[in-house]
């Protein structure tokens, strides 16, 4: 597996709302907040076929994507093949297969392993069907077109800079608060998966916001796993991280200090180190640890709201599939698909251009401003 290590960027977004257009607003919520649905080619129009190829059902926010994309191709007049692969890489591989030998006119692909799709896009590049990578870089092909995603370094950073408000240490901008604690807090870092590219934008956008903290001595990984290799959880599983954080507990927290703070880049994570927390005997409360996370789903919503979770970074997946979709409706018009970076994203072939939406750190003073307001969820579905 090639690793990209590249960091990330600081693009200007401001274009974001020209091409986030109406028909994200026109996406109903029920696609976005239900559970899930069934996958097919159902209820399309003529325009032609779109392969839209999810990685697993087993989150939440990937049903919200595919939902969301199928439903603004359907408004659009495509037909529309969603598959789920459950993390399964061959699966994956001969789903894209299938939607080739059916016609798709496009592929719209969120990969599980970012590495794998080498072959089969080669066999979409021979029969001229074009790619979009959704939210994951499809990396060592140069048979990817577009990329929609979010500015993950800025993700990352987020990610960083919640942790860092939950310790009154900085605002959620990332701004220092003057007369903040000395510390020191123990900071534990986990990753995502290695074959998903965004893993390292997310991990290298927290340290740059980290590092200067170590540095001082105000943060400390007492464990002193820092690189990514070590603290990565494969496939971004829940237990998996339960499992490490269990292990960091034993080997570095039974002699009476705690562990204040947590990097967590997903909410699936966060549910797990949780878990391994409560395990152990720690409760929410006085010396529960600042926990961050990543995509706003419902449980952590949740979770935000008790006190077990301090953030969670919402990423917009109507916006996003809003953005995948004019892109490959450009593309079958024979326009040029609107993009705001060309640079930051080499998949190891070649720069893929991409479109980067803007994300925002939930916390839980803000979450009826952004996860209500915007119709993402309803009060009911946080409070029931
Ligand atoms: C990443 C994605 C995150 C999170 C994670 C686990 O690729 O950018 O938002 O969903 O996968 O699913």
């Amino acid at each position: 597996m090639t690793i990209n290590r590249m960091k990330g960027n600081t693009v200007k977004k401001n274009v974001f709302f020209a091409v986030v257009a109406a028909g994200a607003l026109a996406v109903s919520m029920a696609a976005c907040s239900s559970g899930a649905t069934s996958t097919g080619t159902d209820g399309g129009g003529d325009k032609g076929l779109i392969g839209v190829a999810m990685p697993t059902k087993s989150s939440e926010r990937w049903i919200a994507d595919g939902n969301a994309v199928k439903s603004q191709l359907e408004e659009q007049g495509f037909t529309v093949d969603l598959q789920y692969a459950e993390d399964d890489i061959p699966m994956q591989v001969s789903q894209i297969e299938n939607m080739i030998t059916k016609g798709a006119e496009a592929l719209i692909v969120a990969s599980i392993d970012g590495t794998t799709l080498t072959s089969v896009l080669q066999d979409a590049a021979d029969a001229d069907i074009p790619v979009i990578a959704y939210d994951r870089l499809i990396r060592d092909t140069e048979n990817v077109d577009y990329y929609a995603s979010f500015d993950n370094f800025k993700v990352g950073q987020q990610q960083a800079w919640s942790v860092l408000n939950g310790l009154g240490l900085a605002e959620l901008d990332g701004t220092p608060i003057e007369g903040a604690p000395a510390g020191p807090f123990n900071l534990e870092l986990f990753a995502g998966s290695l074959d998903d590219n965004n893993a390292f934008f997310f991990f290298n956008g927290a340290m740059d916001a980290f590092q200067p903290l170590i540095d001082d001595g105000v943060l400390v990984v007492k464990s002193n796993q820092t690189d990514i290799e070590q603290v990565a959880t494969l496939r971004w599983a829940g237990e998996e991280a339960q499992a490490r954080m269990e292990d960091l507990l034993t080997a570095q927290y039974s002699d009476g200090t705690v562990v204040n703070a947590i990097l967590s880049p997903y909410d699936g994570i966060s549910r797990g180190i949780i878990s391994a927390l409560e395990g152990s005997g720690y409760s929410v409360g006085d010396g529960w640890p600042i926990i961050s996370g990543q995509d706003a789903e419902i449980d952590s919503v949740k979770a935000i709201n008790s006190g077990e979770q301090y953030g969670t970074i919402f990423k917009d997946t109507r916006e996003l599939a809003s953005v995948a979709v004019n892109m490959a409706v450009a593309l079958l018009n024979g326009e040029t698909p609107e993009t705001n970076n060309s640079e930051d994203y080499d998949n190891g072939v070649k720069t893929v251009p991409s479109f980067l939406l803007d994300s925002t750190i939930v916390v839980k003073d803000n979450i009826p401003a952004v996860l209500i307001d915007s119709g993402y969820w309803t009060e009911a579905e946080i409070n029931g």
